[in-house]
């Protein structure tokens, strides 16, 4: 079988080439807007959320063309999101995926418009005919993006951890906010084979229960990188968390106890699937890869 490294490799250049058929370049000044769509999407990132989408959609049968879009549909809502979240208003940060941020390589204005422009495409994309041939399909992908990505998921979140300073942040509290901040495309990410494969709900249950684990254990693991992580390798600046004094689970928890319930999450994660065959093999492997990633 396959490797779960290799799958991740594989994945990475699919979505080059989706990401690349998906965002074409045009004569004219909305030019400048591609070129910086095509500078945050393409070349970079761990592409983990469309490995799941893919690995989600490969147990049900789903077609290739149909997963891939949605894969990129929802990378592009993520690449939107980093866009943003590196504004100097959000977290001011340079460097991103090893490269300087859109706004550092464009400027402000370009780096929020094709961040929009970026968010808009996603939505053209499942709404596409080629994404599934029935329509209540393709309209619950819709509704479930939005859902995702919206106040009451990752845009929420980012409000939550901007207001975060002034609130008082327990371990609940911030396990919500990074719920909505993380967790939910990572949620829509897995279950969306689900619903391009129409799958039974005992194994949507199922998907959702691994989502849940998986996207808490993967936002952990994210502020651990902050703390312990090398800026070369994370491709991102690191400390930042604790200079703008965000909260966190370590700076709730500490470092240690961060990583036990990280750790508990990713094992908890892996016995959702239960209800699987060794086709989710790999969504197996990608519970404990989120974790220990050093990037
Ligand atoms: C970083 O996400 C932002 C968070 C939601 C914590 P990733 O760690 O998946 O970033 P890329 O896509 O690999 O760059
Ligand atoms: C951002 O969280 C999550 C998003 C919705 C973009 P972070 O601010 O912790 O992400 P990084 O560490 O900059 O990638
Ligand atoms: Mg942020
Ligand atoms: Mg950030
Ligand atoms: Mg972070």
């Amino acid at each position: 079988m396959e490797s779960f490294e290799q799958s991740l490799v594989a994945v990475g250049r699919q979505m080059n080439e989706e990401l690349d058929r998906l965002l074409p370049l045009s004569d004219g000044p909305e030019r400048r807007l591609q070129e910086a769509m095509r500078y945050s999407s393409l070349d970079g990132g761990k592409r983990l959320r469309p490995f799941l989408v893919l690995q989600s959609a490969g147990l049900f049968n789903c077609t290739q063309v149909g997963s891939l879009r949605v894969a990129a549909a929802i990378e592009m809502v993520h690449c939107y999101s980093l866009v943003h979240d590196d504004l100097p208003a959000m977290d001011d940060d340079d460097l991103r995926r090893g490269r300087p941020t859109a706004h550092k390589a464009f400027d402000e204005a370009t780096a929020i418009l094709s961040g929009d422009a970026l968010l808009t495409k996603a939505f053209e994309v499942l709404a596409g005919v080629e994404t599934h041939s029935d329509p209540q399909v393709r309209s619950d992908l819709v509704m479930e993006l939005a859902l995702a990505s919206g106040d009451r998921g990752m845009v929420g979140g980012q409000m939550f951890d901007l207001m975060a300073g002034e609130l008082e942040m327990d371990v609940p509290a911030v396990t919500r906010m990074q719920q909505l901040k993380t967790g939910r495309l990572i949620s829509f990410a897995v279950e969306s084979g689900g619903v391009l494969g129409k799958a039974a709900p005992q194994q949507r249950l199922a998907l959702k229960a691994y989502a849940h684990d998986l996207g808490l254990a993967f936002q952990i693991a994210d502020d651990i990188l902050d703390v312990e992580g090398d800026e070369a390798t994370v491709g991102k600046g690191v400390g930042k968390d604790a200079d703008a004094g965000k909260a966190t689970f370590v700076s709730l928890l500490g470092l240690e106890r961060a990583k036990t319930q990280a750790d508990m999450l990713w094992r908890q994660a892996v016995k959702h699937l239960d209800v699987f065959d060794e086709r989710a093999d790999l969504l197996r492997q990608a519970a404990q890869f989120v974790v220990e990633r050093k990037a």
